[in-house]
């Protein structure tokens, strides 16, 4: 934790949506924004910042791959109208106050991983008394899922741009969260990559210290032999228990959609498996929350 940690700032302003600028055309539908923006302008002017932690944080090892990815004339127009009311770039600069960021005391379910959003939309649809941070690197994902929400009028959605470590670690105050959603992480699948796997025991460490006691870790792979490590790890870590009496995975419980990924993997034969497990309620501490 950096010392920002104790001096809490308060979230960044809504900025006002601006005009296309001077010279720059308007978004065409179909047409790809790569193309209409001059040599060293951002991507957009009131969107997701590139990289917002910088070089700052990134010598470690991430567990997602930087691409580059064609953003639609719709994803464009939605991260240049909505990023300045509903995005957050995860600068690892300040803490953040999530019932300002909300703009209610509601609980809040962290979501890494969101990819395009559908299912993350369908859940906050489903439950608009939880408020849901999504947090993604990925550019298309965060202007289709801004503007999934923007259709389905849902107010309780943020959308974090940047690696949710540095969220976890840096912005988020302990017992901040009442949840967190792992849908499909990049399965790495081989060995040599396996330490760029999320779900490992320094992960939950820190998630343990962010998710109340009583808060729900819920996992879902397809990819069975990280469902094994998924397993191993949060049945090793003191601070969580499965919500499982038989210590196993969980069946895919009602109130979580069919993801895009998950569906992928079903087309290929793969096994899917749940994990449900809770933050533990030691009997010296005071009950936070809910
Ligand atoms: C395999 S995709 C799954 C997407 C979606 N949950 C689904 O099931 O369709 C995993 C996603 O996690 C994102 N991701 C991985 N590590 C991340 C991190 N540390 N912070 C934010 N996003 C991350 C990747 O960018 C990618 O979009």
């Amino acid at each position: 934790m950096s010392d920002s940690h104790n001096a809490p700032e308060a979230t960044r302003p809504a900025a006002p949506a601006s005009a296309e600028p001077a010279g720059q055309p308007a978004h065409v539908p179909g047409v790809s924004v790569r193309h209409t923006r001059a040599k060293g302008e951002p991507r957009f002017p009131d969107g997701p910042r590139a990289d917002p932690a910088g070089s700052h944080f990134e010598r470690r090892i991430r567990s997602f791959q930087p691409r580059r990815s064609r953003v639609t004339a719709g994803q464009a127009d939605a991260l240049q109208r909505l990023w300045p009311k509903w995005g957050l770039d995860i600068d690892g600069q300040r803490v953040i106050d999530l019932a300002e960021l909300f703009g209610n005391d509601n609980p809040v379910v962290l979501e890494i991983g969101f990819g395009m959003g559908e299912a993350t939309a369908q859940m906050a649809s489903a439950d608009p008394g939880t408020n849901i941070l999504a947090v993604d690197v990925h550019t298309p994902g965060q202007g289709n899922l801004l503007n999934l929400a923007d259709q389905n009028g849902l107010s309780n959605v943020r959308v974090g741009n940047g690696d949710a470590i540095i969220l976890l670690r840096e912005m988020l105050t302990p017992d901040a969260l009442d949840g967190l959603r792992v849908y499909f992480p990049d399965p790495w699948p081989k060995k040599r990559h396996h330490k760029r796997r999320l779900i490992q025991p320094e992960f939950l460490d820190l998630v343990a210290t962010r998710i109340r006691p009583g808060g729900i870790v819920h996992c879902a792979t397809d990819w069975e032999p990280y469902a094994e490590q998924m397993l191993e790890v949060l049945t090793a870590h003191p601070e969580f228990e499965n919500t499982r009496s038989d210590g196993g995975f969980s069946p895919r419980p009602d109130f979580r959609p069919l993801t895009r990924f998950e569906g992928q993997g079903l087309d290929k034969g793969h096994v899917v498996n749940d994990l449900l497990f809770r933050r533990v309620q030691h009997h010296n501490q005071p009950p936070t929350g809910a």
